[in-house]
């Protein structure tokens, strides 16, 4: 349960929260600390702060601190740890930590590639068992605007082509907000800043407080649901993918976790399946399991 700030100063509990405070001091977190922390997280979901990224995580971590009326960082991990609700406060530690910038329509020549040459190759290939079905992950997927996008390519570009083709696309976060934000559907301007004009006529309905909402046609195909690509046995679950997008999140693993969620990837895929990373992002000391592809622009990783 989350601390109430009038009563449990009062019950003296083993957390000994310190609600006269209502702190917004900024507070500095100790080396033991830092690295505790560190470690914790690391151990929870395979993120990993560097040391120059300490500051980073004193902020945030301090966000939910004041909420909770918490005055140190020790105290804060021992709840986290201990407390009877744990779970639900690592869900909220998930959305204090994570970084969950994305857009529509953000790595342009990886859906061109998608449409131009895996789909129309995976359709063709004597080794995809299953023609008439197509799988899509976009893991790592924050608020779904990348799994929404190879929904609104798809249907443009490929549907037409394949009648009677089934597409599912999964989107999967540890964020419980953004997975949440991501099957409303609903989007500020600043999400579509990378949308060309077709899309955003065709797939998008604009209500008068300036959102955006994805069509109803669009958002049927696809599915969100929340998973810790750190997690094993979730990670486990997850099988006969065609496709799979896990872009901008490796960079904030180390090699060790970074491995481990590659090698998953790896076994989620089918045989002759994709995998696409960031644009800034490369499995070079990860994993030679792929055969690197060039398409116009950008690489993909395949299963061979
Ligand atoms: C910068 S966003 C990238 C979103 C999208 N893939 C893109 O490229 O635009 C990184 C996302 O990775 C998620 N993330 C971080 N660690 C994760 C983990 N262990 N399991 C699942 N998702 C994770 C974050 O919550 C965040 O939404």
């Amino acid at each position: 349960m989350i601390p109430q700030k009038t009563s449990a100063a009062k019950t003296g509990n083993k957390f000994n929260f310190n609600f006269s405070l209502g702190n917004t001091q900024k507070k500095q977190m100790s080396e033991k600390a830092f690295n505790e922390w560190r470690k914790y997280i690391y151990d929870v979901s395979g993120i990993y702060f560097q040391n120059n990224k300490k500051y980073l995580l004193e902020s945030r971590l301090q966000k939910r601190m004041n909420y909770l009326g918490l005055d140190s960082f020790e105290k804060y991990l021992e709840y986290v740890k201990f407390n009877p609700q744990k779970e639900v406060e690592k869900k909220q530690l998930f959305e204090a930590i994570t970084i969950n910038e994305t857009y529509f329509f953000r790595n342009q020549p990886q859906f061109d590639a998608l449409v131009q040459h895996i789909v129309p190759e995976l359709l063709s290939s004597g080794k995809k068992l299953n023609k008439k079905r197509l799988r899509i992950w976009s893991a790592a997927s924050s608020s779904g605007e990348e799994a929404y996008t190879i929904a609104m390519v798809l249907t443009e570009l490929i549907l037409p082509k394949y009648p009677g083709l089934q597409v599912e696309i999964i989107g999967t976060d540890i964020n419980y907000a953004v997975v949440e934000n991501a099957k409303r559907g609903i989007y500020k301007e600043y999400s579509i800043r990378n949308t060309p004009p077709l899309y955003l006529k065709k797939y998008f309905i604009k209500h008068e407080n300036n959102t955006l909402e994805v069509v109803p046609e669009i958002k049927r195909m696809v599915k969100f649901k929340l998973l810790n690509l750190y997690d094993d046995a979730g990670m486990r679950m997850m099988n006969n993918f065609d496709v799979i997008f896990c872009a901008n999140v490796l960079i904030y693993f180390n090699l060790e976790s970074k491995k481990k969620v590659v090698e998953h990837l790896y076994n989620a895929l089918n045989p002759v399946g994709y995998l696409f990373i960031g644009y800034s992002e490369s499995l070079h000391g990860i994993s030679k399991a792929f055969r690197l592809v060039s398409f116009p622009k950008t690489i993909g990783y395949k299963k061979e």
